[in-house]
This record gives structure tokens, C-alpha cells and sequence, in this order.
């Protein structure tokens, strides 16, 4: 039999109240700025001149539009669930309502896979630009894991930066959700600020010659493959720049504290996907304008903006150094939604019994989830001190895009099950969306790399014996 979780008891969790329950503090704005604070990160500073330079050229705008629709797609079915089911759990939940306690678990614990996962991967990056910004002060043994090590033989110890930034952001996450929403606006206003100062300055410096031919031409030398050029590479492309999308689907994970989730939650999850796009097909039209995309083969690595700038934009330098400081804050409040999404995720999946209580015991006066904070700190600094960056970034797009398929099935099997609850959003021409979603994102995660199924395949193996070890025998639902 599959057990799934009665509808009126997820809608009575949604309205309760009072002790024991996640405060409703946030508004439109607030969730806007949170899916912002998500979106916008490594994958746009890092991953825009990586994805031109490999496959897309200056058409590397386009590959935003693609990665854009393929999440236009899943967000719509998201937004729907939401605003009909606000509680904590997202897709976690989702499942659950839809498809049984089975496929709910798996879901849950593929979700550790982009929100712990992510911020993990994040924080190394924050303490490489943190060390780019000092000028490389910081030895190379307390910023790296004892996994590396560096030409002259120095061995890794421990990346403490990344450790640093987790510890800050986990203590801001347990002083509450608003305070956690105010500093996140702060960083948000800092880092959309600075990429409108870099693309209203860069626009002046936009050299006409390099967005011209603007698709890669299929005869050009290193671009042979059906890949490398043409509109294959456009979505090559879009593969890489995939990663600067996630994190706009963690907004659903803070249903349980919007004032009015109903209306307010598709705000939050289409506002900023779409603000984020048009500030992404800017940047990159500006940057691969400012220098030629065939550079950043060789320059600029993964500090391709500030090398733009400093090469291009004489007597900007300002705006480099400004950028290196919008990229940590930036990382600063992808963490930040990271860990607060994996923190409610967790705290649906305890008051459901699957995993322990200690996940959904709330802070006596802040009313946060504080020692899953805590304890989330410890399992998210193991990866962030102790391993190398380069291992958990394909993962977390495995884990944001399997859940990506779950919701948009999610969708069509309640428009079934419960033709007739209220629905403040409705996903449009359904089942044609949710479809063409589970279509495009499926074809993503066929794309990644082999050994990264194969880890996030092992991975669910591990979860599904913690299923059936603890998860089933303590299932509230199962045991009623
Ligand atoms: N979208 C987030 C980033 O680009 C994960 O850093």
C-alpha cells in the first residue's frame, strides 16, 4: 500500500499558528529577495564566460533564454503547489501529498544534494575570492581541504574561510527569519547593484566586432563537435549556465513563513526568475561585448569579469574590485537560502517522523529551527572544510533538477487526485507544461557527467537504507 499524506492534514499544518510552529513574517518583497538571494552567485560570474568560451560565443545570452524557459517550466508547477500547499517541506511535500511516503523520502533527501551540497560547494568558492580579494594572504594550508595540494608540495588542512562564512550564516539563520530575510536584502541590493553599475558602464565599452558572427560558426577550429557550435552549443551552454538558475525553487521552501502565501508565493518564485534573467542576458551581452569570447579560453578563468574590466574598461578598476566584493556577497546569501531551505526541508521531514525530532525542535524565543541549524553547520562544514570544491558542484544540479521532474509530475497527478481544492495559481495548459518540464530537465541530468550520476546514484542507495532501517518504523503517518 502507498502511503501517502492526507491533503486537510497538510492544509491544517499550513494554517497552524502559535507554539511549536514557523512564524509567517515574510512578504512579497521579502521572497523576491530571497529567490534573488539564491539565484544570483557563482553560476553568473563564474559560469557566463566559461559557457561562451566553450560552446556558446556571444550567443552565451541565448543559453540564458533556454536554462530560462527549462525553470520557467518547473517554477509554474511549483508556484502552484505553493500557493496551494504553504507549508515548509517544498517538493519534499509535494511528493508526499501526490506520490507516497517512497518517492516523498527520495525526493527529501536528493533536496540535501542541492541545498547542503550547494552550499557547501558555495563557501569553498568564498574563501577562493576571499583569498583573491586579501591578495592571496591566507595560507595555502588553511583555505584548502587535506584532499589538495598546492605546486610546492603544501597539503591542505583545512579551508577555514568556508568554514568562517557557514558559522556566520548559520547564526544569523537561527536569530530568525525576518532578520535572516533583512540581511539577505542588504546583499541582494548590493550585488544587483553592481551588476547594473557593470552593465551600464560596460555598455559604453561594447566592441561591435565581437558579438559578430554572434552564433559560433560551424567551420571554427576547436568547435568541430555538434556541441561546440551553432545552436548545440547554444544549449551546451545552457547546461553550464543551469547552475546560476537554482536556488529560485528554495523560496517555496519558506512557504510556512509568508504572510499571504497564496498570492505571495508565485510572486516570489516568478519575480525573481524573471528578474534574474533579464539582469543575466544584460551581463552577458555586456561581457562578451566588452572582451571577445574567444579570451576567456585562456584569461580570466574563473575571475573572467574583473579581467574584462581591468583589460577593457580603463580607469574602472574600482568596478573590479567592486565586483570581487559583489561576488562574496553574493555567495553570502546563496548560502544563506541554501541553508534555510535545507533547514525546512528537514523540519517537514521530522514532524513526519522520517528523520529525528531534533530536526523540528524551534528555538524558544526566535522560533527557528536552531539545533538543526547546528547540526546542519557540522554535516555542511565536513564538506566545506575537509573536501575540494570540484566535487559537489554537478551534484547539486542532479539533485535541483530530479526534484524539478517530481514536481512537475506532482502537478499533473493532483490535477487527478483533488480535481476540486482551491487553487490560487493555476500552472497553465496543463499537462502540456509539466511535460515539456520533465522532458527538458530530464535531458539535463542526462547530459552531466557519467561518474556524477553514478555518485548521486550510490547516494540515493544510502538514503533508501535509511529508509527502510529508521524512516519507515518511525513514519508518523505509517503509524497513526
Ligand atoms: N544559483 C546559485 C549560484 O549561481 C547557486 O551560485
Amino acid at each position: 500500500m502507498r502511503f501517502k499524506k492526507p491533503l486537510d492534514l497538510l492544509l491544517s499544518e499550513a494554517s497552524k499558528t502559535g507554539e511549536g510552529s514557523l512564524k509567517r513574517t515574510l512578504g512579497a518583497t521579502n521572497l523576491v529577495a530571497l529567490g534573488i538571494g539564491a539565484i544570483i552567485g557563482a553560476g553568473l560570474f563564474v559560469r557566463t564566460a566559461a559557457a561562451s568560451a566553450e560552446a556558446a560565443g556571444p550567443a552565451v545570452t541565448l543559453s540564458f533564454i533556454v536554462a530560462a524557459i527549462g525553470c520557467a517550466l518547473a517554477g509554474l508547477c511549483y508556484a502552484e503547489f505553493a500557493a496551494m500547499i504553504p507549508v515548509a517541506g517544498s517538493a519534499y511535500t509535494y511528493a508526499y501529498a501526490t506520490m507516497g511516503e517512497v518517492v516523498a523520502w527520495v525526493i527529501g533527501w536528493a533536496l540535501i544534494l542541492e541545498y547542503a551540497l550547494g552550499a557547501a560547494t558555495v563557501s569553498i568558492a568564498w574563501s577562493e575570492y576571499l583569498n583573491n580579494l586579501l591578495g592571496g594572504a591566507i595560507p595555502y594550508e588553511w583555505c584548502h581541504s587535506p584532499f589538495e595540494t598546492s605546486a610546492n608540495g603544501v597539503s591542505g588542512f583545512v579551508n577555514a574561510p568556508a568554514l568562517l562564512i557557514l558559522g556566520l550564516i548559520t547564526l544569523v539563520l537561527i536569530r530568525g527569519s525576518k532578520e535572516s530575510a533583512a540581511f539577505n536584502a542588504v546583499i541582494v541590493m548590493v550585488k544587483v547593484a553592481i551588476v547594473l553599475v557593470f552593465v551600464a558602464i560596460g555598455w559604453k565599452f561594447i566592441n561591435a566586432a565581437n558579438h559578430t558572427p554572434y552564433i559560433i560558426p560551424e567551420n571554427t577550429p576547436g568547435h568541430e563537435g555538434f556541441f561546440a557550435h551553432g545552436w548545440g552549443g547554444i544549449l551546451k551552454g545552457a547546461g553550464i549556465v543551469f547552475f546560476a538558475f537554482i536556488g529560485f525553487d528554495a523560496v517555496s521552501t519558506a512557504a510556512q513563513e509568508a504572510k499571504n502565501p497564496k498570492r505571495d508565493m508565485p510572486i516570489g518564485i516568478l519575480g525573481s526568475l524573471v528578474v534574474c534573467t533579464i539582469l543575466y542576458i544584460l551581463f552577458a551581452h555586456v561581457l562578451t561585448g566588452v572582451a571577445n569570447w574567444t579570451e576567456f579560453k585562456t584569461s580570466g578563468k574563473e575571475a573572467s569579469v574583473a579581467y574584462a574590466i581591468q583589460k577593457y574598461m580603463i580607469g574602472y578598476d574600482w568596478l573590479a574590485t567592486s565586483i570581487t566584493i559583489a561576488i562574496l556577497a553574493g555567495f553570502s546569501s546563496v548560502i544563506l537560502v541554501m541553508l534555510m531551505g535545507q533547514s525546512r526541508v528537514f523540519y517537514s521531514m521530522s514532524k513526519d517522523g522520517l528523520i529525528p525530532k531534533v530536526f523540528s525542535e524551534l528555538h524558544p524565543k526566535y522560533s527557528t529551527p536552531y539545533k538543526s541549524n547546528y547540526i546542519l553547520f557540522a554535516f555542511v562544514g565536513l564538506f566545506g572544510g575537509f573536501i575540494p570544491g570540484s566535487v559537489a558542484g554537478d551534484l547539486t544540479s542532479i539533485g535541483t533538477l530530479f526534484a524539478f521532474v517530481l514536481v512537475c509530475a506532482g502537478i499533473m497527478i493532483m490535477r487527478k487526485s483533488d480535481p476540486n481544492i482551491e487553487r490560487p495559481f493555476r500552472t497553465p495548459w496543463v499537462p502540456f507544461v509539466p511535460i515539456l518540464g520533465i522532458v527538458v530537465c530530464s535531458a539535463m541530468i542526462v547530459s552531466l557527467p557519467g561518474e556524477t550520476l553514478m555518485s548521486a546514484f550510490l547516494w540515493m542507495l544510502v538514503g533508501l537504507v535509511i529508509y527502510f532501517v529508521y524512516s519507515k518504523k518511525h513514519s508518523v503517518i505509517r503509524n497513526k
